[in-house]
C-alpha cells in the first residue's frame, strides 16, 4: 500500500512538468519557419501535415524524456544500494494493453491521415499540363509539347503558368538524381531507365529554386536551376516564343529569359544569367564571377579563338582542360541556347578572355 502511494505521488510532478514541456515544445515547434516560400496547392495540405506529425510528436518526445530525466534523478542508485535492484514488474496486463493500443491507435491514425493527403496530392486534374523533366550529370532540361503536339521543345528553365495542374515525367539520361523545388514541397527521384511523376499546381507567381537532392557527383552542388511561375498570358507568350526558337528561321519575338524582351542577346548577361550559369562554375573577372568548379576562364582561354570557345560551350567533352574532370559541364548548351545566343557568348569570351 505504502509503496503505492508513493509511486503515485510521482506522477502528478511528472505529468505536470510533461505538459508544461509539451506546450512549450509545441509552440515552439508551430513559430519557427521551417520551410521556404510556399507556392503550390498542394504545399498547403503538405505543410498542415507537417504541424498535426509535430503537435503528435512533442508530447511522446517530452514524455519519454520526461521520464527518463525524473528517473535519473529521483530512482538513481545511493550508497549502499550497489547490490540492490529495483522490484520486479511482470505480468502487468492492463499497462500492457495501455502502452501498446495507445500507439497503435496513434499510428494508424497519422497514417491513415498521410495517405489520404498522398491520394489527395496525386488526384489528377482535367486538362493537367505536361512537363518532362531530364536529369543529367549535372543539368536539368525540361521539355514541353511541341504545337500541336509536334517535336517537343527544350528549354534549361521551368517555366509554369500559375493555377494551371501540371504533371511532371522525370527522366534520368545517367545516374540517380531527384527533382525539386522546394517551393513547391515535393520532389521525386530521377531514376535511369524509368520514368517517375508528380504533380503540382502553381499557385504564387515569383522564380523559385529548382534543386538536386540526389548527390549525383563532383557537380551535385552546382545542379540548380530556377522554376519561374507567371501568369498564363506570359507562359504563352514564353512558350510560343520557345517553340519559334525550335524552328528554322523562326520569328524571335521575345528573345529567351535572359536575353529578355526581344533585345539582341548581351554575352555577359547570358553568362551569367543563363541557367545552369556559367558564372556557377567560372572565374571570370569582366563578369565579376569567382567560382573554381570549372577552369578559371580568364587563364584557360588565353590566346584561344571562336573555333575552340564555341566547341568548348556545344561540346565541352572535346578539349577538357588539364587538371579537370570531363562531363562536370553540362553538354546541353547546344541544345538550349539559340545559335545566336551561343554566337553572342562566344563573341563575349573571345572579347574579355582571350587577351
Ligand atoms: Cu543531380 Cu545531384
Amino acid at each position: 500500500m505504502g509503496e503505492e502511494r508513493s509511486g503515485r505521488s510521482h506522477l502528478v510532478p511528472l505529468l505536470a512538468i510533461g505538459a508544461v514541456t509539451s506546450l512549450c515544445g509545441i509552440a515552439l515547434g508551430l513559430l519557427i519557419d521551417w520551410f521556404p516560400t510556399r507556392a503550390s496547392a498542394e504545399g498547403k495540405a503538405i505543410d498542415t501535415l507537417w504541424d498535426v506529425l509535430l503537435i503528435v510528436s512533442v508530447p511522446i518526445f517530452v514524455l519519454v524524456q520526461t521520464i527518463v530525466l525524473y528517473s535519473v534523478w529521483k530512482f538513481r542508485m545511493r550508497p549502499g544500494q550497489e547490490l540492490m535492484d529495483g522490484p520486479p514488474i511482470h505480468g502487468n496486463t492492463r499497462l500492457e494493453v495501455i502502452w501498446t493500443a495507445i500507439p497503435a491507435v496513434i499510428l494508424v491514425a497519422l497514417c491513415s491521415y498521410a495517405y489520404a493527403v498522398l491520394r489527395d496530392i496525386e488526384t489528377a486534374e482535367a486538362n493537367e499540363m505536361k512537363v518532362r523533366v531530364v536529369g543529367e550529370q549535372f543539368t536539368w532540361t525540361f521539355y514541353y509539347p511541341g504545337e500541336g503536339g509536334g517535336k517537343e521543345v527544350a528549354s534549361n528553365q521551368l517555366y509554369l503558368p500559375r493555377d494551371k495542374s501540371v504533371r511532371f515525367d522525370v527522366q534520368s539520361k545517367d545516374v540517380l538524381h531527384d527533382f525539386w523545388v522546394p517551393a513547391f514541397r515535393q520532389k521525386i527521384d530521377a531514376v535511369p531507365g524509368i520514368t517517375t511523376r508528380f504533380r503540382v499546381k502553381p499557385t504564387k507567381t515569383g522564380t523559385f529554386p529548382v534543386v538536386c537532392a540526389e548527390l549525383c557527383g563532383l557537380g551535385h552542388a552546382v545542379m540548380r536551376q530556377s522554376a519561374h511561375v507567371v501568369s498564363p498570358g506570359q507562359f504563352d507568350q514564353w512558350l510560343s516564343d520557345l517553340r519559334a526558337k525550335g524552328r528554322p528561321g523562326g520569328e524571335q519575338v521575345g528573345g529567351s529569359a535572359a536575353a529578355g524582351g526581344g533585345k539582341a542577346p548581351d554575352g555577359k548577361t547570358l553568362f551569367t544569367g543563363v541557367e545552369p550559369k556559367c558564372s556557377s562554375c567560372h572565374t571570370l573577372a569582366d563578369a565579376g564571377s569567382d567560382a573554381t568548379i570549372g577552369p578559371v576562364l580568364d587563364k584557360a582561354l588565353k590566346g584561344k579563338d571562336a573555333a575552340f570557345i564555341r566547341q568548348s560551350i556545344e561540346d565541352p567533352s572535346a578539349e577538357v582542360e588539364k587538371g579537370f574532370q570531363d562531363g562536370i559541364m553540362p553538354n546541353n548548351y547546344k541544345d538550349t541556347l539559340r545559335p545566336e545566343e551561343i554566337k553572342a557568348l562566344t563573341d563575349y569570351l573571345v572579347e574579355v578572355a582571350t587577351k
